[in-house]
């Protein structure tokens, strides 16, 4: 039977580093509210780097040992592209010269990574591709209002890639994937206004807009739940998972997820001290960085949840 597993990572975050101290000198926060809320210390913001370069690089690292004329498929998970069209993915494809590839994004916020994952490997499944890489690109920098202290400290920027392949022994053992257009308002980031021929919008710079406490509620709620069912259809029971690595939202988040399901918290990776939410980024940055706590055969659990709502997870043996 055909299978699929991850053939290599990559990241890149740009150069400048955002401290909370920093933040604290143009609004009214502190470094001590945001730990303790958060966890978030520092975060990376563009100075010069695009998303389509911070993409690139990811992916260059991710696929430095195979031609890029191997590829198949491309897909970018993000709501903050540098323009709507082209695509993130067919701008990635021109740069790394994957010409046999066809390349596109897709919309899910902080679960685009689980989401492209989930169509890239499919595509595999079914014969359609044979390596696929999947890429997860944000700057929020441009997108958060820098006056509103509830949102603006939450957020970097940044990209990682994975690249699948196909193989004999299958490795990407289960997916949950859900999404609940309901709660759709509680994380909101508008685009631009409808101007024609009928209908007259005022245009003004849109920023991202969040209910904190329900998004809270919803993460801790919905994402334990998908991790479980993720484990139910892999028949891999939770004590064999050597790391859990998830949207690094808030630390709070990740510490709740973890006593729900029962889990040691060590078991759970964390990098947003240093990057803080960088969205579809967050969970290939994770797993790039996480690399080097996982031996052959681990099995891992990865997990997004975020604007739609939606909500991914997926158990893989390294
Ligand atoms: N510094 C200092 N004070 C602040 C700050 C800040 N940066 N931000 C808010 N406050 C103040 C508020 O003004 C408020 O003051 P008040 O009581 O005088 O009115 C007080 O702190 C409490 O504000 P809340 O917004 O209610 O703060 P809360 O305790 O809910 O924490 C947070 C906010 C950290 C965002 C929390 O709601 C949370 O963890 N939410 C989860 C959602 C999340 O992480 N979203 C990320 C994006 S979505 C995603 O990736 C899935």
């Amino acid at each position: 039977m055909r299978g699929v597993k991850i053939l290599s990572t990559g990241m890149c975050v740009p150069k400048y580093k955002l401290t909370n101290e920093k933040i604290s000198t143009f609004i009214d926060t502190s470094d001590e509210w945001i730990v303790q809320r958060t966890g978030i210390r520092e975060r990376r913001i563009v100075t010069d780097e695009t998303t389509v370069s911070l993409a690139t690089n990811a992916a260059k690292e991710a696929i430095k040992d195979i031609d890029p004329l191997e590829i198949d498929l491309i897909i970018v998970g993000t709501v903050s592209p540098d323009q709507m069209m082209p695509s993130t993915a067919c701008s990635v494809q021109a740069e790394i010269g994957a010409t046999n590839a066809i390349a596109f994004d897709i919309s899910a916020a902080c679960s685009g990574f689980i989401y492209a994952s989930k169509i890239a490997i499919e595509a595999i499944n079914c014969g359609s591709a044979k390596k696929a890489l999947v890429i997860g690109a944000e700057i929020f920098s441009k997108v958060v209002d820098w006056n509103d202290r509830g949102t603006c400290i939450l957020f970097g920027d940044g990209s990682g890639a994975v690249l699948y392949g196909e193989t004999d022994e299958n490795k990407i053992l289960a997916f949950d994937v859900g999404s609940d257009g309901n709660l759709g308002q509680t994380l909101v980031l508008e685009n631009q206004p409808i101007n024609n021929l009928f209908v007259k919008n005022e245009y003004s710079p849109s920023f991202i807009k969040m209910d904190g406490r329900a998004v809270y509620r919803f993460a801790v709620n919905v994402v334990p739940k998908s991790i479980t069912k993720a484990l139910e259809k892999a028949q891999v029971n939770i004590d064999e998972i050597k790391l859990f690595v998830l949207h690094q939202a808030n630390e709070r988040i990740i510490s709740s997820v973890a006593k729900n399901l029962g889990v040691d918290i060590n078991l759970f990776f964390k990098n947003l001290d240093k990057y803080g939410n960088t969205s579809g980024a967050s969970v290939p940055i994770a797993l790039h960085e996480a690399k080097g706590k996982l031996k052959n055969g681990d099995k891992i659990v990865l997990a997004g949840f975020g604007g739609g709502l939606t909500w991914g997870s997926m158990v893989a043996q390294w």
